[in-house]
Protein backbone atom coordinates (compact mmCIF):
# COMPACT_ATOMS: atom_id res chain seq x y z
CA UNK A 1 0.00 0.00 0.00
CA UNK A 2 1.16 3.49 -1.01
CA UNK A 3 1.35 6.20 1.49
CA UNK A 4 -1.63 8.60 1.50
CA UNK A 5 -0.74 11.88 -0.19
CA UNK A 6 -0.98 15.58 0.39
CA UNK A 7 -1.11 18.60 -0.99
CA UNK A 8 0.00 21.63 1.05
CA UNK A 9 -0.85 25.16 -0.51
CA UNK A 10 0.55 27.29 2.15
CA UNK A 11 -0.90 30.52 -0.17
CA UNK A 12 -0.25 33.75 1.53
CA UNK A 13 0.28 36.04 4.42
CA UNK A 14 0.54 33.85 7.59
CA UNK A 15 0.03 30.79 5.56
CA UNK A 16 3.46 29.66 4.79
CA UNK A 17 4.12 30.56 8.64
CA UNK A 18 1.20 28.21 10.36
CA UNK A 19 1.76 25.77 7.89
CA UNK A 20 5.38 25.22 8.39
CA UNK A 21 4.48 24.11 11.96
CA UNK A 22 1.85 21.66 10.75
CA UNK A 23 5.01 19.88 8.66
CA UNK A 24 6.68 19.39 12.21
CA UNK A 25 3.38 17.55 13.30
CA UNK A 26 2.88 15.58 10.24
CA UNK A 27 6.50 14.68 10.20
CA UNK A 28 5.95 13.57 13.73
CA UNK A 29 3.12 11.26 12.89
CA UNK A 30 5.74 9.68 9.79
CA UNK A 31 8.44 9.17 12.57
CA UNK A 32 6.43 8.06 16.50
CA UNK A 33 3.08 6.85 14.88
CA UNK A 34 4.17 5.05 11.73
CA UNK A 35 1.74 6.65 9.79
CA UNK A 36 3.79 8.42 6.54
CA UNK A 37 2.03 11.10 4.30
CA UNK A 38 3.62 11.99 1.17
CA UNK A 39 3.81 16.01 1.63
CA UNK A 40 3.76 17.46 -2.00
CA UNK A 41 3.78 21.66 -1.69
CA UNK A 42 2.76 24.09 -4.55
CA UNK A 43 1.74 27.50 -5.40
CA UNK A 44 -2.08 29.09 -4.67
CA UNK A 45 -3.52 32.66 -3.83
CA UNK A 46 -1.17 35.86 -4.75
CA UNK A 47 1.91 33.41 -4.42
CA UNK A 48 0.53 31.92 -7.92
CA UNK A 49 0.22 34.93 -9.48
CA UNK A 50 3.02 36.41 -8.89
CA UNK A 51 5.01 33.43 -9.65
CA UNK A 52 1.99 32.37 -12.83
CA UNK A 53 0.37 35.15 -13.61
CA UNK A 54 -3.12 33.42 -12.23
CA UNK A 55 -4.43 32.76 -8.32
CA UNK A 56 -3.94 29.09 -9.30
CA UNK A 57 -2.49 26.87 -11.94
CA UNK A 58 -3.49 24.48 -13.81
CA UNK A 59 -1.15 21.94 -13.18
CA UNK A 60 -1.85 22.81 -9.18
CA UNK A 61 -5.50 21.93 -10.00
CA UNK A 62 -4.55 18.45 -11.83
CA UNK A 63 -2.99 18.11 -8.22
CA UNK A 64 -5.44 18.99 -6.11
CA UNK A 65 -7.39 16.33 -8.18
CA UNK A 66 -5.52 13.32 -7.59
CA UNK A 67 -4.12 13.51 -3.68
CA UNK A 68 -6.30 12.46 -1.00
CA UNK A 69 -6.29 15.60 0.58
CA UNK A 70 -5.35 19.29 0.32
CA UNK A 71 -4.35 21.49 3.32
CA UNK A 72 -4.78 25.12 2.61
CA UNK A 73 -3.27 27.78 4.25
CA UNK A 74 -4.44 31.03 3.26
CA UNK A 75 -4.98 33.91 0.57
CA UNK A 76 -4.83 37.50 -0.44
CA UNK A 77 -2.86 40.06 0.72
CA UNK A 78 -2.71 43.98 0.03
CA UNK A 79 -0.61 43.94 -2.47
CA UNK A 80 -3.21 41.85 -4.35
CA UNK A 81 -6.20 44.40 -3.68
CA UNK A 82 -6.41 46.17 -7.04
CA UNK A 83 -5.89 43.07 -9.36
CA UNK A 84 -8.58 42.32 -11.64
CA UNK A 85 -11.41 40.25 -10.02
CA UNK A 86 -11.00 37.09 -12.35
CA UNK A 87 -7.31 36.97 -11.09
CA UNK A 88 -7.64 37.76 -7.47
CA UNK A 89 -6.05 35.39 -4.57
CA UNK A 90 -9.86 34.58 -3.77
CA UNK A 91 -10.67 33.01 -7.25
CA UNK A 92 -7.78 30.32 -6.63
CA UNK A 93 -9.63 28.93 -3.42
CA UNK A 94 -13.23 29.35 -4.60
CA UNK A 95 -11.60 27.12 -7.92
CA UNK A 96 -10.63 24.00 -5.84
CA UNK A 97 -13.99 24.62 -4.10
CA UNK A 98 -15.96 24.34 -7.18
CA UNK A 99 -13.62 21.95 -9.43
CA UNK A 100 -12.97 19.64 -6.66
CA UNK A 101 -16.90 19.84 -5.55
CA UNK A 102 -16.26 20.18 -2.13
CA UNK A 103 -20.05 21.02 -1.12
CA UNK A 104 -19.79 20.63 2.41
CA UNK A 105 -17.89 22.45 4.45
CA UNK A 106 -17.47 21.83 8.24
CA UNK A 107 -17.05 24.46 10.27
CA UNK A 108 -16.88 23.40 14.20
CA UNK A 109 -16.29 26.36 16.64
CA UNK A 110 -15.66 25.07 19.91
CA UNK A 111 -14.48 26.79 22.94
CA UNK A 112 -11.39 25.25 24.52
CA UNK A 113 -11.71 25.83 28.55
CA UNK A 114 -8.36 27.53 28.61
CA UNK A 115 -9.69 30.31 26.59
CA UNK A 116 -12.91 30.92 27.98
CA UNK A 117 -12.62 34.13 29.17
CA UNK A 118 -11.45 35.18 25.68
CA UNK A 119 -14.88 35.15 24.53
CA UNK A 120 -16.31 38.81 23.84
CA UNK A 121 -19.87 37.08 25.49
CA UNK A 122 -19.76 36.25 29.17
CA UNK A 123 -17.77 33.17 30.02
CA UNK A 124 -20.95 31.15 31.44
CA UNK A 125 -22.33 31.60 27.54
CA UNK A 126 -19.35 30.09 25.91
CA UNK A 127 -17.24 27.60 28.38
CA UNK A 128 -18.01 23.83 27.02
CA UNK A 129 -19.83 25.40 23.50
CA UNK A 130 -19.16 22.74 20.69
CA UNK A 131 -21.26 23.63 17.59
CA UNK A 132 -20.51 22.46 13.99
CA UNK A 133 -21.73 24.77 10.80
CA UNK A 134 -21.88 23.17 7.97
CA UNK A 135 -22.32 25.43 5.18
CA UNK A 136 -23.08 24.77 1.26
CA UNK A 137 -19.72 25.75 -0.51
CA UNK A 138 -19.98 25.02 -4.44
CA UNK A 139 -23.50 26.67 -5.29
CA UNK A 140 -25.78 29.41 -4.07
CA UNK A 141 -24.72 32.73 -4.40
CA UNK A 142 -21.10 32.47 -5.30
CA UNK A 143 -21.60 31.10 -8.29
CA UNK A 144 -25.08 31.77 -9.35
CA UNK A 145 -25.40 32.98 -12.77
CA UNK A 146 -26.45 35.87 -14.14
CA UNK A 147 -24.10 37.96 -12.69
CA UNK A 148 -21.60 40.67 -13.09
CA UNK A 149 -21.71 44.44 -13.71
CA UNK A 150 -23.59 45.74 -16.62
CA UNK A 151 -24.91 49.35 -17.70
CA UNK A 152 -28.59 49.65 -18.20
CA UNK A 153 -29.74 53.20 -18.54
CA UNK A 154 -27.22 54.96 -18.17
CA UNK A 155 -26.76 53.09 -14.67
CA UNK A 156 -24.60 50.61 -13.57
CA UNK A 157 -26.14 47.34 -12.20
CA UNK A 158 -24.33 44.53 -10.40
CA UNK A 159 -26.21 41.50 -10.48
CA UNK A 160 -25.42 38.41 -8.36
CA UNK A 161 -27.82 35.49 -8.43
CA UNK A 162 -29.00 32.97 -4.96
CA UNK A 163 -29.59 29.43 -7.25
CA UNK A 164 -30.08 25.75 -5.71
CA UNK A 165 -30.80 22.69 -7.27
CA UNK A 166 -32.64 20.55 -4.79
CA UNK A 167 -29.82 18.08 -5.27
CA UNK A 168 -27.08 20.72 -3.76
CA UNK A 169 -29.75 21.12 -0.74
CA UNK A 170 -30.09 17.37 -0.62
CA UNK A 171 -26.60 16.78 -0.10
CA UNK A 172 -25.46 19.25 2.02
CA UNK A 173 -28.49 18.24 4.69
CA UNK A 174 -27.33 14.72 4.02
CA UNK A 175 -24.02 15.93 5.90
CA UNK A 176 -25.32 17.44 8.19
CA UNK A 177 -27.76 14.69 9.12
CA UNK A 178 -24.66 12.12 8.82
CA UNK A 179 -22.65 14.25 11.51
CA UNK A 180 -25.75 15.24 13.74
CA UNK A 181 -25.97 11.27 14.28
CA UNK A 182 -22.74 11.35 15.50
CA UNK A 183 -22.72 14.26 17.84
CA UNK A 184 -25.84 15.37 19.81
CA UNK A 185 -28.15 14.59 17.32
CA UNK A 186 -29.86 17.98 16.43
CA UNK A 187 -30.03 20.18 13.21
CA UNK A 188 -30.84 23.40 12.71
CA UNK A 189 -31.45 24.55 9.64
CA UNK A 190 -31.33 28.38 8.44
CA UNK A 191 -32.76 30.27 5.15
CA UNK A 192 -34.84 33.25 4.73
CA UNK A 193 -37.67 31.20 3.76
CA UNK A 194 -39.71 35.06 4.85
CA UNK A 195 -38.02 36.60 1.31
CA UNK A 196 -36.64 34.03 -0.77
CA UNK A 197 -37.83 31.41 -3.18
CA UNK A 198 -34.33 29.72 -2.87
CA UNK A 199 -34.90 29.55 1.09
CA UNK A 200 -38.48 28.37 0.93
CA UNK A 201 -36.90 25.34 -1.45
CA UNK A 202 -34.47 25.40 1.13
CA UNK A 203 -36.62 24.33 4.07
CA UNK A 204 -38.66 21.73 1.50
CA UNK A 205 -35.72 19.68 1.15
CA UNK A 206 -34.41 19.54 3.96
CA UNK A 207 -37.69 18.67 5.46
CA UNK A 208 -37.71 15.61 2.97
CA UNK A 209 -34.37 14.54 3.32
CA UNK A 210 -35.09 14.80 7.07
CA UNK A 211 -38.55 12.65 6.90
CA UNK A 212 -37.55 10.39 4.36
CA UNK A 213 -34.47 9.10 5.76
CA UNK A 214 -33.35 10.70 9.41
CA UNK A 215 -36.11 11.25 11.08
CA UNK A 216 -34.23 10.23 13.99
CA UNK A 217 -32.04 13.66 13.92
CA UNK A 218 -33.89 16.12 15.68
CA UNK A 219 -34.63 19.01 13.69
CA UNK A 220 -35.50 22.52 13.69
CA UNK A 221 -35.57 25.50 11.25
CA UNK A 222 -34.59 29.37 11.48
CA UNK A 223 -34.23 32.46 9.52
CA UNK A 224 -30.59 33.30 9.25
CA UNK A 225 -31.33 36.43 10.73
CA UNK A 226 -32.40 35.61 14.07
CA UNK A 227 -30.11 32.74 13.61
CA UNK A 228 -27.50 34.78 13.65
CA UNK A 229 -29.16 36.54 16.94
CA UNK A 230 -29.59 33.18 18.62
CA UNK A 231 -25.89 32.32 17.99
CA UNK A 232 -25.00 36.10 20.46
CA UNK A 233 -27.63 35.36 22.84
CA UNK A 234 -27.74 31.71 23.50
CA UNK A 235 -25.12 29.53 21.72
CA UNK A 236 -25.26 26.25 23.08
CA UNK A 237 -28.77 25.32 22.01
CA UNK A 238 -27.38 24.63 18.73
CA UNK A 239 -25.42 21.43 17.83
CA UNK A 240 -25.04 21.17 13.72
CA UNK A 241 -26.26 24.31 11.86
CA UNK A 242 -26.86 23.59 8.38
CA UNK A 243 -27.18 26.32 5.61
CA UNK A 244 -26.17 27.96 2.40
CA UNK A 245 -22.82 29.18 1.00
CA UNK A 246 -23.59 32.89 2.11
CA UNK A 247 -25.55 33.06 5.16
CA UNK A 248 -22.82 29.94 5.84
CA UNK A 249 -19.86 32.57 5.32
CA UNK A 250 -21.12 34.84 7.95
CA UNK A 251 -22.36 33.09 10.50
CA UNK A 252 -19.37 30.92 10.71
CA UNK A 253 -17.37 34.07 11.02
CA UNK A 254 -19.37 35.37 13.83
CA UNK A 255 -19.42 31.74 15.67
CA UNK A 256 -15.93 31.64 15.57
CA UNK A 257 -15.51 35.02 17.33
CA UNK A 258 -18.02 33.19 20.36
CA UNK A 259 -14.66 30.70 20.98
CA UNK A 260 -12.58 33.89 21.48
CA UNK A 261 -10.12 33.82 18.81
CA UNK A 262 -10.39 33.37 15.20
CA UNK A 263 -6.72 31.93 15.59
CA UNK A 264 -8.14 28.60 16.59
CA UNK A 265 -10.08 27.43 14.60
CA UNK A 266 -10.20 25.16 11.44
CA UNK A 267 -12.47 23.99 8.74
CA UNK A 268 -12.62 20.66 6.05
CA UNK A 269 -14.28 20.84 2.84
CA UNK A 270 -15.69 17.88 1.52
CA UNK A 271 -17.26 16.39 -1.54
CA UNK A 272 -18.27 13.13 -3.27
CA UNK A 273 -15.61 9.50 -2.33
CA UNK A 274 -12.98 8.67 -4.47
CA UNK A 275 -12.35 5.61 -6.07
CA UNK A 276 -10.53 4.55 -2.78
CA UNK A 277 -13.58 5.72 -0.81
CA UNK A 278 -12.11 8.82 0.89
CA UNK A 279 -14.22 11.90 0.05
CA UNK A 280 -12.52 14.70 -1.56
CA UNK A 281 -11.16 16.89 0.49
CA UNK A 282 -9.81 20.51 1.77
CA UNK A 283 -8.56 21.32 4.91
CA UNK A 284 -7.99 25.07 5.80
CA UNK A 285 -8.05 27.42 8.74
CA UNK A 286 -10.74 29.27 8.98
CA UNK A 287 -8.77 32.47 9.28
CA UNK A 288 -7.53 34.62 6.63
CA UNK A 289 -3.62 35.75 5.29
CA UNK A 290 -3.48 38.31 8.24
CA UNK A 291 -1.23 40.13 6.21
CA UNK A 292 -0.51 43.05 9.45
CA UNK A 293 1.57 40.29 11.09
CA UNK A 294 2.75 38.43 8.50
CA UNK A 295 6.25 36.64 8.22
CA UNK A 296 7.46 38.20 11.86
CA UNK A 297 6.55 34.64 13.48
CA UNK A 298 3.41 36.03 15.64
CA UNK A 299 0.73 34.30 13.88
CA UNK A 300 -1.16 31.36 15.75
CA UNK A 301 -1.04 27.64 14.03
CA UNK A 302 -3.35 26.27 15.87
CA UNK A 303 -6.41 26.66 13.74
CA UNK A 304 -4.05 25.15 10.80
CA UNK A 305 -2.91 22.42 13.06
CA UNK A 306 -6.18 21.71 14.09
CA UNK A 307 -7.22 21.35 10.49
CA UNK A 308 -4.99 19.00 9.75
CA UNK A 309 -6.39 16.87 12.62
CA UNK A 310 -9.79 16.93 10.75
CA UNK A 311 -7.70 15.52 7.74
CA UNK A 312 -6.65 12.67 10.40
CA UNK A 313 -10.50 12.16 11.37
CA UNK A 314 -12.10 12.97 8.17
CA UNK A 315 -9.70 11.40 5.32
CA UNK A 316 -8.05 9.18 6.78
CA UNK A 317 -9.92 7.17 9.62
CA UNK A 318 -7.68 7.87 11.97
CA UNK A 319 -9.72 9.60 14.61
CA UNK A 320 -7.90 8.37 17.63
CA UNK A 321 -4.75 10.17 16.13
CA UNK A 322 -7.08 13.46 15.94
CA UNK A 323 -8.13 13.26 19.58
CA UNK A 324 -4.52 12.80 20.53
CA UNK A 325 -3.92 16.30 18.55
CA UNK A 326 -6.49 17.91 19.70
CA UNK A 327 -5.65 16.87 23.72
CA UNK A 328 -2.10 17.60 22.68
CA UNK A 329 -3.24 21.43 21.65
CA UNK A 330 -6.07 21.13 24.85
CA UNK A 331 -2.81 20.60 27.00
CA UNK A 332 -0.68 23.47 26.07
CA UNK A 333 -3.17 26.06 26.16
CA UNK A 334 -4.28 24.66 29.57
CA UNK A 335 -0.30 25.12 30.33
CA UNK A 336 -0.55 29.07 29.53
CA UNK A 337 0.50 28.78 25.72
CA UNK A 338 -0.20 32.36 24.37
CA UNK A 339 0.42 33.43 21.09
CA UNK A 340 -0.44 37.16 20.94
CA UNK A 341 -4.00 36.47 19.52
CA UNK A 342 -4.32 35.01 22.56
CA UNK A 343 -3.38 37.55 25.42
CA UNK A 344 -6.13 38.04 27.06
CA UNK A 345 -7.12 40.32 30.12
CA UNK A 346 -4.23 39.51 32.27
CA UNK A 347 -1.57 40.37 30.11
CA UNK A 348 1.99 38.18 29.88
CA UNK A 349 4.69 37.14 26.68
CA UNK A 350 3.21 35.90 24.01
CA UNK A 351 5.49 32.76 22.04
CA UNK A 352 6.20 33.10 18.66
CA UNK A 353 4.91 30.70 16.06
CA UNK A 354 7.60 28.65 16.16
CA UNK A 355 7.65 28.37 20.17
CA UNK A 356 3.79 27.40 19.53
CA UNK A 357 4.68 24.31 17.49
CA UNK A 358 7.52 22.89 19.90
CA UNK A 359 5.31 22.60 22.77
CA UNK A 360 2.36 21.10 20.81
CA UNK A 361 5.54 18.36 19.86
CA UNK A 362 6.58 17.75 23.10
CA UNK A 363 2.72 17.39 24.60
CA UNK A 364 2.42 14.94 21.60
CA UNK A 365 5.39 12.92 22.90
CA UNK A 366 3.99 12.96 26.35
CA UNK A 367 1.22 11.38 25.18
CA UNK A 368 2.73 8.28 23.89
C1 LIG B 1 -14.15 31.92 3.91
C2 LIG B 1 -13.62 33.16 3.24
C3 LIG B 1 -13.80 33.01 1.74
C4 LIG B 1 -15.28 32.97 1.47
C5 LIG B 1 -13.11 34.07 0.90
C6 LIG B 1 -11.64 34.18 1.21
C7 LIG B 1 -13.32 33.83 -0.58
O1 LIG B 1 -14.25 34.29 3.76
O2 LIG B 1 -13.63 30.83 3.60
O3 LIG B 1 -15.04 32.04 4.74
O4 LIG B 1 -15.96 34.01 1.33
O5 LIG B 1 -15.81 31.85 1.37
MG1 LIG C 1 -15.53 33.89 5.38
Amino acid sequence: MSNPSLLILAGDGIGPEVMEQVKRIIGWYGDKRDLTFDVFEDLVGGAAYDAHGVPLHDDTMAKAQKVDAVLLGAVGGPAYDDLDFSVKPERGLLRLRKEMDLFANLRPAQCFDALADFSSLKKDIVAGLDIMIVRELTSGVYFGEPRGIHVEDNMRVGINTQRYTEAEIERAARSAFELARRRNNKVCSMEKANVMESGILWRDVVNEVHQADYADVELSHMYADNGAMQLVRAPKQFDVILTDNLFGDILSDCAAMLTGSLGMLPSASLGLPMANGRPKAMYEPVHGSAPDIAGQGKANPIACILSFAMALRYSFDEGAEADRLEAAIEKVLADGARTGDLMGPEGGTPISTTEMGDVILEALDASL
